[in-house]
This record gives structure tokens, C-alpha cells and sequence, in this order.
């Protein structure tokens, strides 16, 4: 029982990294890039998709609340999660600092949550990807087959001026109202998302041959993606009517979560999903060139970076468009509609750097991942061929492939919405046993150095740790009960596989 809850003690974890010169990473990043990759990892589908469906369905204009909300959980976890990665600067993120506090068991369980949010991500966010290219795409007269571009399932419809759309009870309405028959549209059901297997492809390409020639191209990808929204923003302000904010925030209507303060936190708890990304960061420690610096640099600095633009982002997307009317794939476009015929020639730049900017997150997620299975492999945890570097690039490429496949079949399966929940949950308990360690290992390690520390602790963590949990509990119960089966699944691996295989199991006391 007691090995449960076996430690790895910190210098060793430290000395198992830079113990055989054989498998090692490149240390090629700095602070500067640092930023830049967690900028690339958060700023994404979350803000150029996500935030126009939260606005609609729960929080109104006051979804500016819930970017707040949610942001102050992030600035608690993230404060934590650099206390931790500077003092366990290696790959591995909140598994690793979980394994030096909290035990082996523990360190499973966050290890298998944060391969939710990872995998997950990069598999929502390539869909998000999806429907900005199509849109893009569709603008320019190249159709692909509708068909081919949703989840597996989803009903389409094709509309007169919209072109294809999800065939949604509100949409039934319309077209009932206007006295259509339903039956007199073109429909199908999707098979496949390809454009998102597509992406996760190219990505799995890039990220074998390398990180240093990955960390540039994100860097582009960034500037892009931060230009546009700062020129959607300040082109918008002018646009402004004052009268779209009113009410800001809007009545209930009768239904837990739909809009009304009820609606502003789940808002908030979706929405989450927009900030995920800053604790990417911390998983590329080990190829990183001063981790005690660089680390805090990177998750708070791109912390701040995201939380800016989100909010300029929210007052003028529901400033310039009545919240009802951005339940789209693409709201910022719709925005850029609504600026009227001069505007125009904005919606093309902001769909290709939205499909850019997009881009840049799915391959941050999808390059932390196989570093989280890398570690865990190392850890005897998972078997040993996903830690294999590859002999030539450096590059944790088994894992990377394995990761990659399975992030293809879920992008082309399910729907965004359904995946952002999820990951919002998994991320948010990740969250709190982040914040959850820093406490316990301030008590158990005291001595321990601290390059950065976490300011006013226990309030800090403690709020952390209240925040998220107040946020899960706004999810709805199907998420809950997708988040339970994963980690039941997880725990068969654990208990079949993992305790077994433990290197620390297999060491001399
Ligand atoms: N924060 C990431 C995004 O919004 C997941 O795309």
C-alpha cells in the first residue's frame, strides 16, 4: 500500500535527467521563446471560436466577467506551477512535481489528466483549425466536400446565403418559421473532420524533425496571430454600439447556467479552455536554457499577454454584435461583417490568421504531450519504446507518433464544444492538485531552493485550488461522467501496467 504513495525524491529526478548523456534533449530555448510558445499555446481556438458560442449560450455581454474569472484561477495555478517548474525544472509538468510531493499514485492520476488536456486540446483546437479553413476556403470558391469537414455524425444542412451549417433545433425553427420545408434542402451526415487529421498530421511531421525548427515557426505564427487580433481590436472600438452591451448581463432564463451570474461562472468554467496552454510551457524545462529564469518568464508572461487581448477581444466582439447572434464557427468574422462593405477586406486577414494563430496551439499541445508519455516512460510508468529519442533529431518521436494518431481519430470523430468541455474539467483538476502540491511541498521540503517563489502562500494556492474547483462544479453532469471513465480507464493502465513497471519500485531503497 505504502508504495502507492512513493516519493521521487527531487535530486534524484534532477540527477536522472542529466545522469547518461544518452537520451537527452536539446537546450535550445530562452525566456523570449518561452513566451512566445505559450502565447502559441493558449491564444487560439478558445478566443477565435470559443468565445462567440460562450457569449451566445451563457454569459452575454458580462462573458467579459467570466475572461476575468477565469483568468485570476489561471494567475493563482499558473503563480504555482512556476514556483514548481523552477524548482523541478525538467520535462514532465505537474506529473513531475506531483511524483517529488504528492506520490506515485498521484502523480499518475495528474500525469493521465493532463494527457487529457493535451491530447484533447490538440485534437479541438485542429477542429476549431477546421472550420476557420473551410470558411477561409469557401470564401475564395474551393469547397470541400461537407461531408468531409464535421464530426463523424453531425447532421448538415446547407443554407441559401450561410452555406452548410449543423443542422440545429434553432435552425429547424428558422426555416419553419419562414414556411420552408426542411425536406427541399441539400442535407447529409458528416463521416469525417479531414481537414483536422489533416493538420495533425503535418504537425506530427514537424514535430519529429525538430524543436528549434518548430519554436520558429510558432514564433511566426504568434505575431501573426497577435497582430490580427490587436487590429480586429482597435479597427472594432470604433463599431462600438453601446447598446449591444445591454443588458450585460441578461436575464436567466429559468435553466442553471444560462445566463444571469449562473451563467457568467459557466461561461467562466468553459471559457477556460481559451487560457489553457501557459502550463505547456513548463513541460519543455529540459530544453530550455536557464529553467529558474525562463520558466516564470514564460507562464506569467504569456499568462498576461492572453488575458489583455481576451478582454479587448470580448468588449468589442460583443460590442460591435448582439451576443445572440455569435453561436458561429467563425464570430470574429461576423464581427468584421458587421463593420459593413469598407471593412471587408479585414475578413480574409483575420480568417487566415485565425487559421495561423490556430495552428500554433495545436502544435504546442501536441509537443507537450509526447513529452508528459516521455517522462512517464522514463518513470517505468508506460513501457519503455515512448521514451526512444530519435537518433538524429533529438526528438521523442515514438511518442510523438502515438500521440499524434490518437489525436487524429478523436479531431476527426467529435465536436469542439463537446472536447473544450472536457478538457476544461480535466485541466481545472489539474489545477488544484498544482496548487494543492506547492502547499504540501512547502511543509515537506522547506529547505528545498526555490528560484521563484509563490507570494503570500497559503492564500494564494488556497484560492487557486477554490477558484477551479468552484468552476468544475459548474460543468455539466455528462462532462463529469466523461472525466470519471478516463480516469477509471487510467487506473487499469496504472494498476495493470505501471505499478508493476515502476523504476522506483525496482530500486534499492
Ligand atoms: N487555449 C487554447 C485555445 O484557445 C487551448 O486554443
Amino acid at each position: 500500500m505504502n508504495n502507492l504513495f512513493r516519493r521521487k525524491p527531487i535530486d534524484q529526478l534532477i540527477s536522472d535527467v542529466h545522469g547518461n548523456g544518452q537520451g537527452e534533449l536539446r537546450r535550445v530555448l530562452t525566456g523570449r521563446n518561452l513566451v512566445m510558445l505559450g502565447v502559441g499555446a493558449i491564444v487560439g481556438a478558445g478566443i477565435f471560436v470559443l468565445s462567440g458560442q460562450v457569449a451566445a449560450m451563457y454569459s452575454g455581454p458580462a462573458i467579459l466577467l467570466s475572461f476575468i474569472i477565469s483568468g485570476i484561477a489561471c494567475a493563482f495555478a499558473g503563480l504555482c506551477y512556476a514556483e514548481f517548474a523552477s524548482m523541478i525544472p525538467i520535462s514532465g509538468s505537474a506529473y513531475t512535481y506531483a511524483y517529488a510531493t504528492l506520490g506515485e499514485l498521484v502523480a499518475w492520476i495528474i500525469g493521465w489528466d493532463i494527457t487529457l488536456e493535451y491530447l484533447f486540446a490538440g485534437s479541438a483546437i485542429s477542429v476549431g483549425w477546421s472550420g476557420y479553413m473551410v470558411s477561409f476556403l469557401h470564401d475564395f470558391g474551393i469547397d470541400i466536400p461537407a461531408a468531409l469537414t464535421a464530426s463523424t455524425g453531425t447532421h448538415l444542412i446547407h443554407l441559401p446565403v450561410e452555406g452548410w451549417r449543423e443542422l440545429t433545433p434553432s435552425i429547424e425553427d428558422l426555416i419553419a418559421s419562414q414556411g420552408l420545408d426542411i425536406n427541399t434542402f441539400e442535407q447529409t451526415t458528416a463521416i469525417v473532420n479531414l481537414p483536422a487529421v489533416a493538420i495533425i498530421t503535418i504537425l506530427m511531421v514537424m514535430l519529429i524533425i525538430g524543436v528549434r525548427e518548430s519554436a520558429t515557426f510558432n514564433a511566426a505564427m504568434v505575431i501573426v496571430k497577435v497582430s490580427a487580433i490587436l487590429l480586429f481590436a482597435i479597427v472594432g472600438f470604433a463599431f462600438i454600439k453601446v447598446e449591444n452591451w445591454q443588458p450585460f448581463i441578461p436575464e436567466n432564463t429559468g435553466s442553471f447556467g444560462e445566463y444571469g451570474w449562473s451563467g457568467i461562472f459557466r461561461g467562466a468554467a468553459v471559457i477556460f479552455f481559451a487560457y489553457i496552454g501557459f502550463d505547456a510551457v513548463s513541460t519543455a524545462a529540459q530544453e530550455t536554457r536557464q529553467p529558474s529564469r525562463d520558466l516564470p518568464v514564460g507562464i506569467l508572461g504569456s499568462l498576461g499577454v492572453a488575458t489583455v487581448l481576451y478582454i479587448l477581444v470580448a468588449m468589442v466582439l460583443t460590442g460591435i454584435v448582439s451576443y445572440r447572434f455569435l453561436n458561429v464557427a467563425d464570430p470574429i468574422a461576423v464581427a468584421v461583417d458587421a463593420m459593413g462593405e469598407k471593412m471587408f477586406w479585414l475578413r480574409p486577414v483575420i480568417k487566415l490568421a485565425a487559421v495561423a494563430g490556430i495552428t500554433s496551439g495545436a502544435l504546442v499541445m501536441l509537443m507537450a504531450q509526447p513529452r508528459i508519455f516521455f517522462t512517464m516512460s522514463k518513470d517505468g510508468l508506460l513501457p519503455p519504446i515512448l521514451s526512444r529519442v530519435h537518433h538524429r533529431f533529438k526528438t521523442p518521436y515514438v511518442s510523438t507518433i502515438v500521440i499524434c494518431i490518437l489525436a487524429a481519430i478523436i479531431a476527426g470523430t467529435f465536436s469542439i464544444g463537446m472536447l473544450s468541455e472536457l478538457i476544461s474539467v480535466g485541466t481545472l483538476l489539474a489545477f488544484c492538485i498544482v496548487c494543492g502540491g506547492v502547499l504540501i511541498l512547502r511543509k515537506t521540503e522547506p529547505d528545498a531552493p526555490r528560484p521563484f517563489r509563490v507570494p503570500w502562500v497559503p492564500a494564494i494556492p488556497i484560492l487557486g485550488i477554490v477558484i477551479c474547483f468552484g468552476q468544475m462544479l459548474f460543468l455539466t453532469k455528462a462532462t463529469w461522467i466523461r472525466l470519471i471513465i478516463w480516469m477509471l480507464v487510467g487506473f487499469i493502465i496504472y494498476f495493470g501496467y505501471g505499478r508493476k513497471h515502476s523504476k522506483l519500485n525496482n530500486r534499492p531503497q
